[in-house]
């Protein structure tokens, strides 16, 4: 069942809990996050390259189709856009978020950015995501890579940003990079908690994969609402591939890749939600939800 990206969000930060959220590149990919979330909210992220591929309507088409049928609550999001052709692209397809990611601009035209894709996802009730930071290493290709020290998110920058650009939900860079991480991860609690003291919007934590779960749940505590994983979900999909690929018709090798897939993406539930013990706020129960939109 579709639900509103943006109270899904609101709800998480107030709870002090987050959603997560996977990178699906085909049905296959998404059959396997809604496996291992076994009711639980997540969000399917369409990465913008993706939208932009020949087909790429139709993918978006095929996830809102497996997002309407599942038992979870699901939202539709599309991951760093860059420009604005391809958050048009996902408004009409559908999507019920964008990512605005102006990371790589200047501090005014990422404001600018979000501000112009406010104003076409507006239209449509699309929430958009907006990062306020720069992380290290690519969307798209596992490479090892350490953190980008002149990217963390400024805490004293937040509130006229947030102020300025309006954005839904703030992605920051607090330790986190897309990829691999080259040294010992270390999430920046500390600036992380300065930021959420800044701002009420819900923040999201990009660079999921290779952060432990304890580092992940004190995130969520200090204010995460939403966190990306995409990279080991890739490499679980290819491996698989690659061993299925000598016998297997495209049947079993999309029944390994979906397999492989929820593998991960369980581990990954786990990690941010905590077990169903202990006295942590994230660790409090599941998050339930009734069906809207
Ligand atoms: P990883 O590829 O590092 O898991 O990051 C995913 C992500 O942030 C997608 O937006």
């Amino acid at each position: 069942v579709i639900v509103d990206f943006l109270a899904l969000l609101r709800r998480c930060r107030a709870e002090r809990r987050a959603v997560a959220a996977f990178s699906c590149y085909d049905v296959e990919t998404a059959a396997g996050v809604l496996r291992a979330a076994a009711g639980r909210p997540v969000v399917l992220l369409m990465p913008a390259p993706a939208i932009l591929h020949p087909g790429g309507d139709l993918l978006a088409a095929a996830l809102r189709a497996v997002a309407e049928q599942a038992a979870s609550p699901v939202s539709l999001q599309l991951d760093h856009a860059h420009g604005l052709e391809e958050i048009r692209a996902a408004c009409d397809c559908g999507v019920g978020a964008v990512m605005a990611d102006g990371s790589h601009l200047s501090r005014d035209a990422n404001v600018e950015l979000v501000i112009a894709a406010r104003s076409i996802a507006a239209r449509r009730g699309v929430a958009v995501e907006a990062a306020l930071g720069r992380l290290a290493g690519d969307e798209e290709t596992a490479l090892e890579v350490g953190v980008d020290a002149d990217g963390l998110t400024d805490p004293a920058e937040v509130r006229r940003f947030v102020a300025e650009a309006q954005p839904d939900c703030v992605a920051v860079a607090i330790g986190n990079v897309h990829g691999v991480y080259r040294d010992r991860p270390r999430v920046d609690l500390a600036r992380l908690r300065s930021i959420a003291a800044r701002t009420e919007r819900p923040l999201a934590l990009h660079g999921g994969s290779g952060l432990q779960a304890c580092a992940l749940r004190a995130a969520v505590g200090a204010g995460i609402a939403k966190v990306n994983f995409n990279t080991e979900l890739r490499q679980a999909y290819v491996a698989a591939t690659r061993d299925a690929l000598p016998a297997a018709g495209p049947l079993a090798l999309h029944r390994a890749q979906t397999a492989a897939v929820a593998t991960v993406a369980a581990a990954k539930f786990a990690a941010v939600l905590g077990p169903s013990t202990g006295l942590h706020p994230v660790e409090a129960g599941p998050l339930t939800w009734t069906a809207s939109v």
